[in-house]
């Protein structure tokens, strides 16, 4: 007889549990996200301790005193889903760039005269550290409620010493007090700030010499990540950029072929990347980079970003079956930022991975939970629910895990558990 299990949080009831684990197949054999139909979960002291069929549970499981035991009514169980590339802090807005755009103007258009990132860079700079803050918590607060437990956040819209570190600073403290857990990353190679205009090789050695070390230092960043477009930063700048990150200890991220093909993927997998993000414009060559491992690492995972290529809606979704079934890891994310794609609801990039990427229910599923926490190096303790991970629980107001990508425009979240513990309960989801 199994020896008993003791939890301090059993959630039962459920019409099935989707425990997402890495290796799990569906049933045509492609990677599937481990479905257990009425399934339950436990967990203790933040972790969890068991997972598997309900019929299971009472003969497996003890509740221990004062603990917690849910019913989730016929809903869908699954892990916290996990938000892997955000620009979190900055002030203002780009309403009215986003009008310039729906009468014509592109996005390179509306950044060579000005606009863009540098608009955002002027409000950011302007804005007070607890105005930063309030407006970093606010939208935390919010991903929250859409069920995402940990959230990737760039920098960026400093492109200063002291601004970007104050940008890391406030992902610092918002994390501390919030049920969110913050992965920051510096992205000082964002553009080149007005200051150093027609000096950018100035200003990336300013990251290299003095930012990515300053940050490294004070413990403030665990990524490093770069713009490599044209009106931002080549192929070459965007490699020492990165080079000067991994010797300080921060893991390399780029934004790569989102509007124009320029070999920054291949560079990125070559330095052994964690994540290659956008992707809209990479080629073969890109593709069989993104499959080829680096140096005894592991090959990078494509973080796709559709609702970036919808809001612009000036080209073609990034060639996500290609990448499939070429084997390369593909996750999902909202990209949220004041300039092609001001949202937050990851569950809205999962229709769109199905409707415009073709991706199934299954790898959609995958791409903001395992995938997620892969192109974070954190799948070993997040992005699925499976023994010694942590137990970020979300409960669905759906009755099968299908329906994620199907009722389009949602947030189905009901009930959102972090390390074991309850941070949010809606009665009325599958609204706003
Ligand atoms: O990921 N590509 C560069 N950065 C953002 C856009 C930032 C902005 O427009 O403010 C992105 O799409
Ligand atoms: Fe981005």
């Amino acid at each position: 007889m199994t020896p008993w299990v003791e939890a301090d949080l059993i959630i039962k009831g459920s019409s099935e549990v989707l425990t997402c684990a890495a290796g799990s197949r569906d049933g045509d054999g492609g990677l599937g996200v481990g479905r257990i139909p009425d399934g339950a979960v436990a967990a203790r002291d933040g972790r969890v301790v068991w997972v598997g069929k309900e019929a299971a549970l009472m003969e497996e499981v003890r509740l221990a005193r004062g603990g917690e035991m849910l019913d989730a009514d016929g809903r869908v169980v699954m892990p916290g889903l996990v938000e892997c590339h955000s620009h979190l802090a900055w002030a203002g807005d780009r309403a009215e760039e986003f009008q310039l755009r729906v009468a014509g103007a592109t996005y390179q258009q509306v950044q060579e005269a000005g606009g863009g990132i540098a608009s955002t860079v002027h409000a950011t700079r302007n804005a007070t550290d607890e105005v930063l803050r309030a407006l970093a918590r606010k939208r935390l607060d919010r991903f929250l409620r859409y069920g995402v437990t940990t959230v990737e956040a760039k920098s960026g819209y400093g492109l200063s010493l002291e601004q970007e570190l104050r940008l890391l600073e406030v992902y610092r403290d918002v994390s501390l007090a919030h049920a969110i857990d913050v992965v920051p990353t510096l992205l000082a190679a964002h553009v080149v700030p007005i200051e150093y205009a027609d000096r950018a090789d100035d200003y990336v050695k300013l990251i290299v010499k003095k930012m990515i070390p300053a940050a490294a230092k004070r413990g403030l960043a665990r990524f490093c990540d770069a713009f490599c477009e044209r009106g931002a930063f080549d192929v070459d700048q965007c490699r020492r950029v990165l080079e000067a990150g991994l010797e300080q200890g921060l893991l390399p991220k780029l934004h790569a072929d989102q509007l124009t093909y320029l070999g920054g993927t291949e560079m990125a997998a070559g330095l052994g990347a964690v994540s290659v993000d956008h992707l809209d414009h990479v080629d073969d060559a890109g593709i069989t980079a993104l499959t080829t491992v680096a140096g005894g690492k592991r090959a990078p995972v494509a973080v796709l970003l559709p609702g970036a290529t919808f809001f612009l809606g000036e080209g073609s979704y990034a060639p996500a079956r290609k990448m499939i079934d070429a084997g390369v890891r593909v996750a999902l994310s909202t990209d949220f930022n004041p300039g092609s794609s001001p949202t937050q609801n990851l569950w809205l990039m999962a229709t769109m991975g199905c409707s415009q990427l073709r991706m199934t229910a299954e790898e959609v599923i995958r791409a903001i939970t395992i995938e997620a926490a892969a192109a974070l190096a954190l799948d070993d303790e997040i992005g699925s629910l499976e023994v010694g991970k942590k137990a970020d629980i979300i409960i669905l107001d759906y009755s099968r895990g299908v329906e994620v990508p199907y009722r389009y425009g949602m947030n189905p979240v009901w009930r959102v558990f972090k390390e074991g513990k309850r941070v949010v309960k809606r009665d009325s989801p599958v609204v706003g």
